[in-house]
């Protein structure tokens, strides 16, 4: 049965997982008790340190693992479901790509796995790699990728089967700040497209930066939960930001301050600009300014399959037609 449309996509409810050794003696108590709840259309970050228990949260999530005990569902089945599979993109913290073949192959290989259609897996293929910054790569074996260069792929690969919730383990890993960025503008893309992602990692700015609601783990132990907002704003202080401001006006504010109920100012600073959007600056200049690179070249967008005005001929292509 179909699940109501404001069922969570992925819920877990006391997962559990302990790695046993050869002797079944416990061993690793990888995640314990875990409540996790993945919203319809939300970005939700799996945040936590090295050993945490993130990617194997990703991996019960899949199917890949089973829980020592506990539950998990996806789109209301259990995971191991081949309609749930239809329905997921993931992109694996370390990526197993066939490096003797090039970027066109593996994603007619994994298009395949998916039935779709031939001219579908065509189009979808160009798109992405358009998207990704590939197109000028195309046929190069995978093998001579940069690390960069592979997370990419990665993410396309993810993608070719217009997935409803994507999980991404440590998506922006090995990619530069033009690259990050984007895997983050994409995702806020896929995010307006109404798809879920839940996305792991131990960079702080990245969860930040695209994540609804957060989970932090710690000793496969959830430690914190919430939207960004409600974990790290700070009630107890108020910031303004104004024009510059001389040392007259200041004096006079603080004279109102302590007027006011003795309050004085703590702290006077003029915001600087993050060293993300200045380096983003100096490369975009580098590159409106015609200097060569033999690396990726930027993304463009989104691709059209993956967004709510995509073509009616390319909507659930009957399975019967993937041969080519
Ligand atoms: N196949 C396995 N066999 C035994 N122990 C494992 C296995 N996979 C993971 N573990 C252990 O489970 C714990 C959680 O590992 P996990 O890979 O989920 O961490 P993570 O949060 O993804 O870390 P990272 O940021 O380094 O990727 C670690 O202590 C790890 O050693
Ligand atoms: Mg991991």
């Amino acid at each position: 049965m179909k699940p109501p449309p404001d069922t969570a996509f992925v819920k877990t409810a006391g997962l559990k997982k302990v790695f046993k050794d050869f002797w079944l003696r416990p061993k690793v108590v990888a995640l314990e008790g875990l409540d996790l709840e993945i919203l319809p259309g939300e970005v939700h970050g799996l945040l936590g340190s090295n050993g945490a228990g993130k990617s194997t949260t990703i991996k019960l999530i899949l199917g890949l693992l089973f829980p020592t005990s506990g539950e998990v569902t996806v789109f209301g089945k259990p995971p191991g479901d081949v309609e749930t599979k239809n329905r997921i993109g993931y992109l694996p913290e370390e990526s197993y790509l066939y490096g003797f073949l090039d970027a066109e192959e593996i994603l007619d290989y994994y298009g395949r796995l998916f039935n779709l259609p031939g001219p579908t897996r065509r189009s979808r293929i160009a798109e992405l790699l358009d998207m990704v910054g590939l197109q000028g790569m195309r046929n190069r074996p995978l093998a001579e990728y940069s690390k960069g260069m592979q997370r990419r792929i990665g993410i396309a690969q993810a993608l070719i089967n217009n997935p409803d919730l994507l999980i991404l383990d440590e998506p922006t890993t090995g990619l530069d700040p033009i690259g990050a960025r984007e895997v983050k503008d994409l995702i806020l893309r896929l995010r307006e497209e109404g798809k879920s992602v839940l996305l792991s990692s131990h960079r702080l700015a990245d969860v930040e930066d695209v994540c609804d609601r957060i989970t932090v783990l710690y000793g496969g132990c959830k430690q914190a939960e919430g939207t960004i907002d409600e974990l790290l704003s700070s009630p107890e202080s108020t910031v303004i930001e104004t024009d510059r401001l001389d040392a007259d006006t200041l004096a006079g504010i603080e004279a109102l301050l302590k007027k006011a109920g003795g309050l004085s100012i703590r702290k006077t600073e003029s915001p600087r600009q993050s060293l993300e959007n200045f380096f983003l600056g100096l490369v975009e200049k580098a590159g409106r300014e015609g200097a060569e690179t033999s690396g990726a070249t930027g993304g463009a967008g989104v691709a059209r399959f993956l967004t709510r005005e995509r073509p009616a001929e390319e909507k659930d292509p009957p399975a019967e037609e993937a041969a080519d």
